[in-house]
């Protein structure tokens, strides 16, 4: 051990543990501050901090410091080769005092760099035991009298406890590096999984995706029109991922999903006892949205009250909490969507015009499905790898018939109808492709979704254990000859409540 503290030496390994502390971002720096006191405290001419490359089998120069410092950086040291090597592949400490008459000592690198080596002292970094590098001090400096002195073992100690914060440094570093690519690694899924591919194949859509190529880049208002289920949702993600605020939050926000109150506190947030079920402060999304996008989905359902609250957001940016009266300023790019018809919500009375006005600086209309055929199949086909993955099922694309049966149909319910089609054809189907007996139109299981209504979440399930139990009961009305108490007898349910889903599952006798 250490035989006594040396005051000036303490306070050089305090410094260096602050550093390790708080630099990591440039390791580098903090390796040749390590390298640096550890040249001074051991009175050397010069000093390298060499790393291991296990592949090649190698040490080289991380850190070299003294006159021939950046000449002798070039060179690379084979493990077992020289005093560097030695102590690698030893896992030993050692000082050389006499380095002219050490078999060990390699002399090529110092001849190349016109640098002669007296006396050197070489320590190993330890990772778990393993060595992983190694710091060496060269040529002690003469006493005050003039007189050439070696390397002592309290030197020795000194350089091993270095060693160690060197060490400690690197390993940090390299821990910090993989958190932080493990943090991109998630927040790339995260992304993934927020926003959704768009499939387009069709020359009207395409046509639409280079008009909001062009948007994106600008910060204005874009208004996006069309059917239901025609994919203004996914528009409207593509304009945020295509502008210049793709990193930051695409927040959604659905004005038709909640009544006025609440609707009004998501979007601006609210402070403790603004009223009485608000316990806690809240942000609210325009908030939450600053510096990216936010999408107010359903526009046309927008109240009436809030229009005006809104309408001064889009002009000023700017907004009060519920319950506060301090003004709160956001960077916020707005898209709107609505299945509307908005003009005439206008007419009516119902839209304010000059919010309209504001919102409709860039309309951008999404074309129904029928008016696109091209991006049916391609569509399907997507939609079809997407449930196949999710069923663990596996189907060789579609027959001919469900090929002409998509192509055939209006999809009054557009993009989502088609999916849902697909969901349920995927479950469904027992064959190596999906067929035509496969797939079921909402206007067959007596799902009509008119274009007006808002998006039911719970349809998926619902629809398809429809389709179950209308195919169910269609082929035991079939066997039973349409006698409906025989059918109930069979079905073990009552002849009352079959006749009730007959009625609501639209099951006809063809
Ligand atoms: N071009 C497309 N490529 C892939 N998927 C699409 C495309 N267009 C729409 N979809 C999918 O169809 C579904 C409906 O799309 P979206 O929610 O964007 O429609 P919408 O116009 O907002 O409908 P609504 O008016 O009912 O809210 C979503 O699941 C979406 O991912
Ligand atoms: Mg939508």
């Amino acid at each position: 051990m250490l035989s006594k503290i040396d005051t000036k030496k303490f306070h050089t390994l305090i410094e260096i543990n602050y550093l390790l502390n708080s630099d990591y971002k440039d390791i580098n720096s903090l390796l040749s501050k390590i390298m640096e006191s550890a040249t001074q405290l051991a009175e050397a001419e010069a000093s390298s901090l060499l790393m291991m490359d296990k592949e090649k089998k190698e040490l080289y120069f991380e850190v070299a410091l003294g006159e021939k410092g950046g000449e002798v950086k070039k060179f690379t040291v084979k493990m077992g080769e020289g005093i560097a090597g030695w102590v690698a592949q030893n896992n030993k400490s050692l000082i050389v005092n006499d380095v002219a008459n050490d078999k060990r000592h390699l002399s090529n690198i110092g001849e190349k760099i016109n640098f002669q080596t007296k006396t050197i002292m070489t320590v190993p970094m330890r990772e778990k035991g393993e060595c992983i590098g190694v710091l060496q001090v060269i040529n002690k400096k003469n006493d005050s009298q003039g007189m050439s002195r070696g390397f002592t073992q309290e030197d020795l100690e000194w350089l091993e406890i270095f060693a160690n914060q060197a060490t400690l440094a690197i390993c940090n570093a390299k821990n910090m590096e993989a958190s932080q690519r493990e943090i991109k690694e998630l927040q790339g899924e995260i992304t993934k999984s927020q926003y959704r591919t768009l499939i387009a194949k069709s020359p009207c859509i395409l046509e639409k995706l280079e008009i909001i190529d062009m948007v994106a880049k600008t910060d204005s208002s874009v208004l996006l029109l069309g059917e239901s289920g025609v994919g203004k949702e996914i528009f409207a993600e593509q304009i945020h991922l295509r502008s210049a605020r793709k990193d930051a939050p695409f927040v959604r926000v659905n004005c038709a999903a909640l009544p006025e109150g609440l609707l009004e506190s998501e979007l601006f947030g609210h402070v403790k006892g603004a009223f009485t079920s608000a316990i806690t402060h809240r942000q609210g999304r325009f908030e939450l949205a600053d510096g990216g996008t936010i999408f107010l989905d359903e526009i046309g359902d927008l109240p009436f009250n809030l229009q005006a609250k809104i309408l001064r957001v889009i002009q000023e940016r700017r907004f009060e909490k519920l319950g506060s009266d301090i003004t709160i300023t956001v960077n916020v790019r707005i898209i709107a969507a609505t299945n509307k018809d908005i003009e005439e919500l206008v007419q009516k009375g119902e839209f304010r015009q000059d919010l309209y006005y504001r919102l409709n600086v860039f309309p951008v209309y999404i074309p129904p499905l029928r008016q696109r055929p091209e991006d049916i199949l391609e569509l399907a086909q997507f939609f079809l790898n997407g449930f196949m993955k999710e069923t663990k099922k596996h189907f060789e694309g579609f027959s001919q018939d469900a090929i002409d049966g998509l192509l055939s149909y209006s999809w009054p319910g557009n993009i989502r109808e088609l999916q849902n089609c697909i969901e349920r054809a995927c479950v469904i189907g027992k064959n190596n492709q999906i067929t035509a007996e496969d797939i079921f139109f909402n206007s067959q299981i007596g799902y009509n979704k008119t274009s007006n209504e808002p998006a039911d979440k719970d349809f998926d399930l619902k629809a398809a254990i429809n389709v179950f139990k209308a195919n169910y009961i269609r082929q035991a009305l079939e066997d039973k000859n349409w006698n409906q108490t025989e059918t109930a007898k069979a079905l073990a349910i009552q002849r009352t409540y079959l006749s009730r889903l007959v009625k609501e599952l639209k099951i006809n006798n063809p």
